[in-house]
């Protein structure tokens, strides 16, 4: 790629928070909205009614572009119809849906395998579902967690083969770690899922399987098509958009034959509700219980309308607000050029971290094969005190578990915890040497971080011995 293409300050243009003077590197966690689409959101409010429920224009109006929300979604991931794809608040209540549609299904018996690397939220309610829920009704299903390699943060395949038998109905992965950033070889766990032998409802003889797209949908192009996937799940929050709207992406045969997860309202055929019979609504509505987020959808849509146009004419934006549809090659370009960006900037905090004596960095070394985060500890050092001191320095990072426990346990991490940096199309170069300097100076330096530019507060804190760490340098990934 031609760097000087990216032009990353034209792309900051259309953000309020670098005019603060924020160094927003908790991009993994929720991402930063840009100006136009809140300025839209405003906009909206001044016309909208509810969709689905009013003759009025602004009722037709509103009831227009929500539906255009959906077809907007199902080209950018590359489904054949909007009805694939069901609107839910966060890739958790995406996961939550496939456990509720499917707990009918389970026999017992089954099986469902998932991975030590998963965000809580693709973990817990497998758990719950085989512990707590189908005991309840006497039937027994196992959950089978496929380990990673501690010392390269790769899901470790042959571990994922032995676990997947005819038993299994169902196979959960991460695309992308939100602790290691490694990207899973999702063809790979496809063609183990699809070879299982299991037979589903539908008279398939496969496992089914999800992907948790949260970290793998904003920064690379997926298409559910070419993956094959009967799954995906994933959060606008993370890709633009402000909070409140995530997507569950399910093969449209799924969405037939499984029932609504949420029943009420707007879920149902048009009048056809009796004493003693429902119909349900044809697809997508018959998954949208409810008066749904209706302004979230809608802007969600348009901020991936103008994530396309940041990254590919960040002085113009073409499709941010318009009718113009969204071309499959156009969401592979954009996203080509997210992702390299994503790397180059990933591959120079590694480099600038690995220099800080005593630091852990957790994933595989090579930044082609992460999503565009870093998490690490420092021998004897709470990432706690070390994100509350990068903060202090005008670094927004994370530390705590993000959600990845297991992964946290299985590297022995005491507590079970990371700091972590992670980037968007907006950060800058400087903006990651910026954190890296900042680290070296709270870590050799023992200062206590800068505000506003100003050091607040210097200590002498020597470093520790690198090794018998709390926080696991000794077990990391890579020690420097
Ligand atoms: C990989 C992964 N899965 C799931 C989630 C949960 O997303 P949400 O909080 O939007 O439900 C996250 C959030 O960080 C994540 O990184």
């Amino acid at each position: 790629m031609d760097w000087n293409a990216w032009d990353v300050e034209a792309i900051r243009r259309h953000f309020v928070f670098p005019q603060a003077g924020r160094v927003v590197t908790n991009n993994a966690a929720s991402t930063q909205p840009p100006r136009e689409l809140l300025t839209l959101y405003h906009a909206l409010a001044y016309d909208y009614d509810n969709v689905h429920r009013g003759q009025s224009s602004a009722s037709q109006r509103t009831t227009a572009r929500f539906e255009s929300a959906y077809d907007d979604i199902a080209r950018f991931i590359g489904a054949r119809s909007r009805n694939s794809i069901v609107a839910v608040r966060n890739t958790t209540e995406a996961h939550n849906a496939v456990m509720y549609s499917l707990l009918a299904e389970f026999r017992d018996g089954d099986n469902v395998v998932t991975t030590m690397m998963e965000h809580n939220s693709n973990y817990v309610p497998w758990y719950a579902m085989c512990k707590d829920i189908l005991p309840k009704f006497g039937r027994r299903v196992e959950y089978r967690l496929a380990r990673f390699d501690p010392l390269t943060g790769e899901l470790d395949m042959d571990h994922l083969k032995s676990l997947i038998d005819r038993r299994t109905k169902l196979v959960c992965c991460t695309g992308a770690s939100n602790f290691f950033g490694t990207k899973n070889p999702l063809a790979d766990v496809r063609a183990l899922a699809g070879a299982s032998g299991y037979v589903q409802p539908t008279g398939e003889r496969r496992s089914y399987l999800l992907v948790d797209g949260a970290q793998l949908v904003p920064s690379s192009f997926v298409d559910v098509q070419a993956l094959d996937l009967d799954y995906l799940s994933f959060s606008f929050h993370k890709m633009l958009a402000p909070f409140g709207v995530g997507v569950l992406y399910a093969r449209e045969r799924l969405l037939e034959s499984s029932p609504p997860f949420m029943y009420g309202g707007d879920m149902i055929a048009e009048g056809r509700v009796f004493p003693e019979h429902v119909e349900y609504n044809a697809l997508p509505w018959k998954f949208a219980a409810g008066t749904p987020n209706i302004l979230g959808t809608i802007i969600s849509a348009e901020a991936m309308r103008i994530l396309l146009d940041l990254a590919l004419t960040p002085g113009r934006l073409r499709h941010f607000a318009t009718d113009k549809p969204i071309e499959r090659a156009t969401v592979e370009a954009a996203m080509g050029r997210v992702a390299t960006w994503n790397r180059e900037l990933t591959g120079r905090a590694i480099e600038g971290l690995s220099r800080i004596p005593g630091i852990a960095i957790y994933g595989p070394r090579d930044a082609a094969r992460r999503s565009a985060l870093v998490a690490f500890n420092v021998a004897g050092r709470s990432p706690m005190d070390l994100a509350r001191s990068l903060n202090e320095a005008g670094v927004e990072s994370r530390a705590g578990c993000h959600c990845a426990t297991l992964a946290h346990h299985a590297l022995k991490l005491n507590p079970p915890a990371s700091c972590r940096l992670s980037f968007y199309l907006y950060n800058t170069r400087e903006e990651v040497d910026r954190a890296v300097e900042a680290l070296v100076a709270i870590v050799v330096r023992g200062d206590r971080g800068m505000a506003s530019g100003r050091q607040i507060g210097a200590r002498r804190n020597p470093l520790p011995p690198t090794t018998n760490s709390r926080y696991g340098a000794a077990t990391a990934v890579s020690v420097y």
